[in-house]
């Protein structure tokens, strides 16, 4: 039996590199003061139609929907921004602290069509400041994000922000849209030409070629924004500058939920092929209202993780290693060796040991397989005198040393290398 299509065993060797990538978000974050929490794989059904939105791709085709036993609809959830914002308010934490900073990291589920760069079952990592409507918070979450992703040494990061307006100046625009993609809608497919009459900006979503030609010369959203949405926009852009943190304007991107009003933004790689987005995220100030909570603003960004380790240098090596592997040889030294690995890890040192009673050669064949820059050799005669062989893998010296001095001894090979920081 194989695996389910789209989801994918994340397996060692590559997991160090999500170890990395995780760790570094929780450091990052923490530096700015966003807290973690974790949400559940499922949801009503209702929460993400109402907050993405029946016309979009995600709610109309994707999502992995099934009635309980009960009959409820319940849904495997495709993104993380429409619980965290349900928790917030079900949780009263708006009430404790108006201004919340949180993130999650955790699997998503989507019904596309699988290829490079994407899955049906895919990883966020996701961070969301709520209860903020000033354009301070759109310009530090930007400023995060691209410190985390610089940290990490990505090259070809593109960061595109635009402004999505409000729905006060949408609706000005969506009537302009209409009319300008009604005169083409021959040439439109049929998803499109039904989108036209329930969410004209998502036909800048589809990804058939033959409805992103029609699109050339479209009105575009920033042109409609109303004057405190073009005030907001200009202040965000402006505290960028301030922070010489680079990006470009981008006056299509329209984000694939609905839920977004004002600040939208997309980090693109140059090097991930047709599936470039590695972040995507905006501000969403009528969410909260939209899935039955009072007006609460806010703005976040989620990161697909997999084509983020896609991007993570080559050059740098992401393994750990043990501190030690200890060979025994014959039955007592075994059982003496089996004690000793134990009192070493209990003293926080990676020790690996052979369970199947190996030839000293073999044993060291699999010390420099795991790559252990020392062995400790424990053999009928040096068990006789409590001591042990100790071989530096790197220089091939060797010393006995008492059973008491090899923790010390131990640690003091692996100075800087693998026993750091445990
Ligand atoms: P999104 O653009 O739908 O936004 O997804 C964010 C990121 O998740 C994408 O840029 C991509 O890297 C990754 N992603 C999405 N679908 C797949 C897939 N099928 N396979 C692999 N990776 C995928 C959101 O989900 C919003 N909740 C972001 C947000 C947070 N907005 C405000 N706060």
């Amino acid at each position: 039996m194989k695996g389910i299509r789209g989801f994918k065993d994340i397996l060692p060797g590559e997991v160090e590199k999500w170890q990395y990538v995780e760790n570094e978000a929780r450091r990052v974050f923490g530096l700015f003061g966003f807290l973690e929490l974790r949400i559940p794989l499922l949801e009503r059904t209702e929460l993400f139609a109402r907050s993405i939105g029946e016309a979009t791709d995600i709610v109309g085709k994707e999502m992995y929907t099934f009635p309980d036993r009960d009959g409820d609809s319940l849904t495997l959830r495709p993104e993380a921004t429409t619980s965290i914002m349900r928790a917030y308010l079900e949780h009263g934490l708006n009430v404790k602290e108006p201004v919340g900073k949180y993130f999650f990291i955790g699997p998503m589920f989507r019904y596309e069509r699988p290829q490079k760069g994407r899955y049906r079952q895919f990883h966020q990592i996701d961070a969301e400041i709520l209860g903020v409507q000033e354009a301070q918070a759109d310009a530090e979450i930007l400023v995060m994000l691209m410190r985390f992703l610089g940290g990490l040494a990505l090259k070809n990061l593109n960061l595109q922000i635009n402004s999505l307006g409000d729905p006060a100046c949408r609706g000005p625009y969506r009537g302009e849209i209409q009319k300008f993609l009604r005169s083409k809608s021959e040439a439109l497919c049929e998803d499109c030409r039904r989108r036209l009459d329930t969410n004209p900006l998502r036909v800048f979503d589809c990804k058939r070629e033959e409805c992103q030609a029609q699109l050339e010369g479209a009105p575009v959203v920033l042109d409609f924004l109303c004057e405190d949405c073009r005030r907001h926009f200009e202040q965000v852009k402006d505290m960028l500058d301030t922070l010489r943190l680079p990006y470009g304007v981008n006056p299509r991107m329209v984000r694939g939920l609905d839920y977004y009003t004002r600040t939208a933004f997309e980090v693109v790689a140059g090097d991930l092929g047709a599936q470039n987005a590695v972040c995507g995220g905006g501000r969403y100030d009528g969410l909260a209202e939209e899935i039955g909570g009072p007006s609460v603003p806010g703005i976040g960004f989620a990161i697909g993780v997999e084509r983020l380790v896609m991007l993570l240098p080559e050059e740098k090596n992401y393994s750990r290693y043990p501190d030690v592997f200890l060979a025994a040889l014959g039955k007592d030294a075994q059982r003496r060796g089996f004690i000793l690995a134990q009192e070493l890890r209990d003293a926080g040192v990676w020790v690996e040991i052979d369970y199947e009673g190996k030839s000293l050669k073999s044993q060291m064949r699999k010390a420099d397989r795991l790559k252990a820059p020392c062995v400790v050799i424990l053999g009928e005669e040096e068990l006789k005198k409590n001591r042990a062989v100790l071989r530096d893998m790197a220089s091939k010296a060797q010393e006995e040393v008492p059973f008491e001095e090899i923790l010390r001894k131990v640690k003091g090979k692996n100075h800087g290398s693998g026993a750091k920081g445990r």
